[in-house]
């Protein structure tokens, strides 16, 4: 076959996807407008922002120092511990031997560690010795449990594969493992359903409630971490999140202190305890946090015009979750407010290996007596292997009185 032709066969079907899936216009808009802003590292270089001149950065004649927050998310892992080391690696959380690397000041994942691969004991002790690790250096490792974590714990194990009992030794064993055991125990201690993540640290540590008697204008400068998704009909979405938490932690309370049920299959699904309440029942149901798949399902029109409400009522800018793969992107919606990190990083699906990257930047400006203007960017990022996408580049000038430490 002459060479043209082969050059022709090759291209001819990019040229098509091009066609078909443009990139989004606000993404090549928002590209347009601000340089890129990519760094590895927490040195961040705001010699000269877009927009604004030296002045709003070095007035009051002090050498501005920028506090910096880099927060990375991954989403379902689903028991694949050699794509899962890659990921975290591509992102810069750890480094070539899967040992914190100290880049990153948050690394949270959203749920669904178990389930349709072999590497679950790995994963989750991983987990453990990165959360060790990260406190020792600063850092912190924030986890959640998806829908998948509770199934596992109530004997709903239809994506459970027969050579990953085997790892734990058995069906008595596994089932120990994920209740009184090492998993169980570490699900109980080191992992809530939701969470809600300052964007600086003027608003508390992580999983400090929102109070809805503050205003100011970082009282949102938060992010909410979920599996499924924080759905506007929710029940019990306030406080937020200590409620969704306590309801959560009681839930997998009551299930430790049962004895494990028969695992389905081969035996008939039994479902929740039959003490669990209401409450727990919406936790774990369809419209529940564990399980919500309408952010990343519904139309543009009907999550952007619910979006605000959500993100108002829990204190937060944007809501982060997994659960409803995409295996080609992040998707990110409504601009940024909605994005939906599980892209099937599995070998279980095939998708795409991603991670999103969230690097907030509060950098003091000038400053009198009464009042100090700050200048603040928040820049997410989308990482694939080899490319990085900006899925949000927003700069405010803010005023008020935040304390960098
Ligand atoms: C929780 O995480 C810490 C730090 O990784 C770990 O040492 C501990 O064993 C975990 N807790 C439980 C109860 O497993």
């Amino acid at each position: 076959m002459p060479r043209p032709i082969i050059w022709l066969t090759m291209v001819t079907p990019i040229l098509a996807l091009f066609l078909v899936f443009p990139p989004p216009i606000h993404l090549l808009k928002s590209a347009a407008q601000h340089p890129v802003f990519w760094s590895f590292s927490k040195h961040v270089d705001l010699t000269t922002p877009a927009g604004h001149g030296k002045d709003a950065l070095h007035g009051g004649g002090h050498e501005a120092r920028p506090y910096t927050r880099r927060i990375v998310a991954v989403g379902d892992l689903h028991g694949d511990m050699p794509n899962a080391q890659k990921v975290l690696q591509m992102a810069g959380v750890v480094d070539e031997h899967g040992d914190w690397s100290g880049e990153v000041d948050f690394f949270v994942q959203t749920g669904d560690i178990i389930d349709r691969g072999d590497d679950t004991i790995k994963l989750y002790l991983w987990m453990d010795k990165l959360r060790e690790q990260a406190h020792a250096a600063g850092g912190t490792v924030l986890s959640h449990l998806g829908n998948h974590e509770w199934m596992n714990a109530i004997g709903d194990w239809r994506y459970v594969r027969p050579s990953e009992i085997t790892t734990f030794g058995g069906v008595a064993a596994r089932q120990r493992m994920l209740s009184t055991g090492r998993i169980g125990k570490s699900w109980t201690a080191n992992y809530t359903v939701t969470s809600r993540l300052p964007l600086h640290p003027s608003l508390g540590p992580p999983n400090t409630d929102y109070d809805p008697t503050t205003h100011n204008a970082l009282s949102h400068a938060a992010l909410s971490f979920v599996h499924g998704g924080l759905s506007p009909t929710y029940h019990d979405l306030t406080p937020f999140p200590s409620r969704i938490n306590e309801l959560g932690a009681g839930l997998m309370r009551k299930i430790h202190s049962h004895p494990p049920p028969p695992p389905s299959p081969p035996h008939p699904y039994t479902g929740l305890p039959p003490d669990a309440t209401e409450a727990e029942r919406e936790l774990y149901g369809g419209n529940g946090p564990l399980w919500y798949r309408g952010w990343a399902l519904d139309s543009e029109h009907k999550v952007c015009s619910q979006v605000d409400d959500v993100l108002k009522r829990t204190g937060t800018r944007r809501m982060v979750m997994g659960h409803t793969p995409d295996f080609e992107h992040i998707a990110s919606r409504c601009d940024g407010k909605i994005i939906i990190i599980d892209t099937g990083i599995s070998h279980a699906y095939g998708g795409v290996l991603s991670a999103l990257s969230i690097e907030y930047t509060l950098t003091p400006g000038s400053s009198s007596h009464s009042d100090t203007q700050w200048y603040e960017r928040e820049v997410v990022t989308a990482i694939y292997p080899g490319r990085h996408e900006v899925l949000a580049n927003e700069e405010r000038v803010i005023q008020g009185k935040f304390h960098v430490s």
